[in-house]
């Protein structure tokens, strides 16, 4: 496991525009967590392929062994959960707590085994981030909930969910995606509205329908999902975790600020409309193809006043808002980020500043930033992952050397970054203690 002490060291281009070559986007985070989980829907092993190499993936699997399904990989990129041996419903209270999506274990071994014990999950400091929606959720399907202050317990006395009606006042990508494992082994009809519509919910839909779940409106806000037994998979039903569109979104936003010319590949630019068109009219020249985008950093950014909000997909993503507020940092004008998904997702800001960003905070969702200004090399440490992909983009851009603590907090959702970053020309390196 990665030490909560490494850091990185960034000698920063200096504004030159000089990062070229090719970058493969891995698998996607949000998308391989869940399908970990759909495991626990089934009566035979299911394989996963296209497994990124990230904190968060492995400790995902030793939830899953703590439960005593058993994981076998059959190379780097593939592995094998086999559920049939499992029998514990409490999750491991450490683990749980290191990553929020750890949430998405509950409604499947809620659904299996008619019990589940749980810390509240932990993962990064962007917000409050509460399990409200869950806790409603499980006790409309039938469940009772217990809090012994250190560990929720969720039970249904028949050991059975039962189907019914879920209206989510708002959209929740972890939230859908567990009702939506939960109703696959629940008694009757479960309908959820106002669904999240993010990518990584609809392909793993579309691998449980694959498999045999009864799932109809997938690609609209409302699910219906005909309960049953457990599912099975076969031979043709692996699930292929489909390229981390943040990743690729996190890229194209540094392609923007500093390439000559990069190329990402293994993405889905479909996935990234809005992002790509709103870098398209800062000036940067982006070209897409089936499964890549080419982008080159433009001559002359317009001045005029570039606003982003971000929004459920298909919307801008929250994911991207910090790399995209430091791309505001070089753009002339003033740029607006309205932060609407989370209330604690701007608090890297102030590390910004000390780099040189001209920001003003005007509350917890809403900054001006002025620019062009040419950041200067500090040391500092993000709060949550994209924070931290964030400050690795503003120590390539700035003047001088960077360090960015919290090397974990990157490795949970990016694999061996430096090493990546290193091919298309950046001076970076890991220091490992
Ligand atoms: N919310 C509630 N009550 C709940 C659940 C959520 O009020 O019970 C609120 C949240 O506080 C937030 C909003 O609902 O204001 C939407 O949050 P959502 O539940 O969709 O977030 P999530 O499912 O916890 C996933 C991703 C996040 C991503 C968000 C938004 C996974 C494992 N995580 O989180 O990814 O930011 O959706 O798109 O899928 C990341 O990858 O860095 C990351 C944080």
């Amino acid at each position: 496991m990665t030490s909560n002490k490494d850091y990185f060291v960034i000698e920063g281009l200096g504004g030159a525009k000089k990062l070229h070559g090719k970058i493969s986007v891995s698998g996607s985070k949000n998308a391989v967590l869940p399908a970990m989980a759909s495991a626990f829907l089934f009566d035979n092993p299911i394989t996963i392929t296209n497994i990124p190499d990230t904190e968060d993936v492995k400790r995902m699997a030793e939830l899953i062994k703590g439960l005593k399904a058993r994981i076998s990989h059959k190379d780097k990129r593939t592995l094998t959960i086999d559920p049939r041996n499992a029998k514990k419903t409490i999750l491991e209270r450490e683990i749980s707590k290191r990553f929020r999506a750890s949430i998405i274990l509950v409604g499947p071994v809620l659904a299996r085994f008619g019990k589940v014990s749980f810390p509240h999950p932990g993962g990064c400091v962007i917000g409050a981030r509460p399990i409200d929606l869950f806790l409603e959720g499980f006790q409309k399907m039938g469940a009772t909930f217990f809090d012994n202050g250190e560990m929720f317990t969720l039970e249904s006395k028949t050991g059975k969910l039962n189907g019914t009606e879920i209206n989510f006042k708002l959209q929740s990508v972890t939230a859908t995606e567990t009702f939506m494992m939960a109703g696959i082994l629940a008694q009757g009809t479960t309908v959820l509205r106002n669904v999240a519509l993010e990518p990584e919910v609809t392909s793993v839909a579309e691998f449980l329908v694959s498999c045999g779940a009864r799932i109809s409106g997938i690609g609209t806000t409302t699910l219906t999902i005909e309960g049953g037994d457990l599912l099975t998979s076969t031979i043709e039903t692996k699930y292929e975790v489909i390229p981390d569109r943040i990743e690729a979104g996190s890229f194209l936003i540094l392609g923007a600020l500093a390439a000559s010319r990069l190329t990402i590949e293994k993405c889905v630019p479909e996935h990234l409309a809005i992002p790509i068109q709103i870098l398209r009219e800062t000036g940067a020249e982006i070209e897409t193809g089936k499964n890549f985008i080419k982008i080159k950093s433009g001559e002359n950014n317009s001045c005029s006043a570039i606003s982003i909000r971000t929004h459920e997909y298909p919307g801008f993503p929250t994911d991207l808002q910090a790399p995209f507020t430091v791309f505001l940092t070089q753009s002339c004008g003033e740029g607006t980020v309205f932060e609407t998904i989370f209330e604690g997702r701007l608090n890297y800001i102030s590390d910004l500043v000390k780099m040189g960003a001209d920001i003003k905070m005007w509350d917890a969702h809403h900054i001006t930033i002025k620019g062009p200004v040419l950041l200067k090399g500090k040391e500092v440490e993000g709060p949550d992952i994209r924070a931290g992909i964030a400050f690795i983009m503003a120590g390539i851009i700035a003047e001088g050397q960077s360090i960015i603590r919290n090397a974990y907090f990157i490795d949970r959702g990016y694999e061996k970054i430096e090493k990546r970053l290193r091919k298309i020309g950046v001076n970076i390196r890991r220091v490992t203690s």
